[in-house]
């Protein structure tokens, strides 16, 4: 069977990482979080106080990019790869609101970006990966045999992150998951740098309105499509 490459693309919790990582267990393929790996960048600046409410010491945060060593480790438990900073599993600590507050500045700066594709398109190389994020199918892998690209209301992806974050047992309020997701989606659809957009060969999947297993089913249909071609 073909090793393809599948980009998913899309607005902040549009669900990706849920069908990404299903895809990528039905076929046997690699599932990359790329969005782990902003995160990751996040948690270093912000425990390293480049970045905190009131200041962003973009500059020094660059400067120290040759210390921040991001990789993934397979847990046959979760059924998925965990983040590592330095050999540290952030897993829980980078899914956190005060990260996802941080996250779209720090990956607007370029020296960031550079990084971080040039180690996504590396994981990528011998295909049967699915990768999401923002920029896969426009800037990471250009040439994926399979774009998605992923969106649903804003109520209902804050609803759907909100229902997340409590599960997870952390204090946060719908309306400010709210104003996380508009907030994001407005600096990452406006950056300089690699922004928002959906590839022009990417099939648009809206799934305002859909179960779960209908996403699942309806993905799975365009992978089989894909490799039957
Ligand atoms: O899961 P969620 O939709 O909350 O977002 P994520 O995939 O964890 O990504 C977090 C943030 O990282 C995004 O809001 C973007 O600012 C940034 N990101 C990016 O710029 N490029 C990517 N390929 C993936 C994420």
């Amino acid at each position: 069977m073909k090793n393809i490459t599948i980009a998913i693309d899309g607005f902040s919790s549009t669900g990706k990482s849920t069908v990404a990582k299903q895809i990528a267990k039905h076929f046997g393929y690699v599932y990359v979080d790329s969005g782990a790996m902003y995160r990751a960048v996040t948690y270093y600046a912000m425990k390293h106080n480049f970045i905190d409410a009131n200041h962003f010491n973009a500059e020094g945060l660059i400067a120290q990019l040759n210390s921040i060593n991001i990789s993934f480790k397979f847990n046959s438990t979760l059924g998925f790869a965990e983040v590592y900073l330095n050999n540290v599993n952030i897993e829980n600590e980078i899914r956190t609101l005060e990260v996802s507050g941080f996250v779209s500045k720090v990956a607007e700066i370029s020296e960031v970006r550079q990084k971080l594709v040039e180690q996504q398109q590396q994981m990528g190389k011998d295909g049967g990966v699915v990768m999401d994020g923002r920029d896969i199918g426009t800037v990471v892998f250009p040439d994926a045999e399979l774009k998605l690209f992923m969106n649903a209301s804003a109520e209902t992806r804050a609803k759907r992150r909100f229902s997340e974050l409590i599960e997870r047992g952390q204090q946060v309020t719908y309306e400010a998951v709210l104003q996380n997701v508009q907030e994001r989606d407005h600096i990452d659809t406006n950056r300089e740098d690699s922004p928002l957009v959906k590839a022009k060969d990417a099939i648009q999947i809206d799934n305002s309105d859909m179960s779960l297993q209908e996403q699942f089913d309806k993905i799975l249909k365009l992978v089989n499509d894909t490799l039957n071609k």
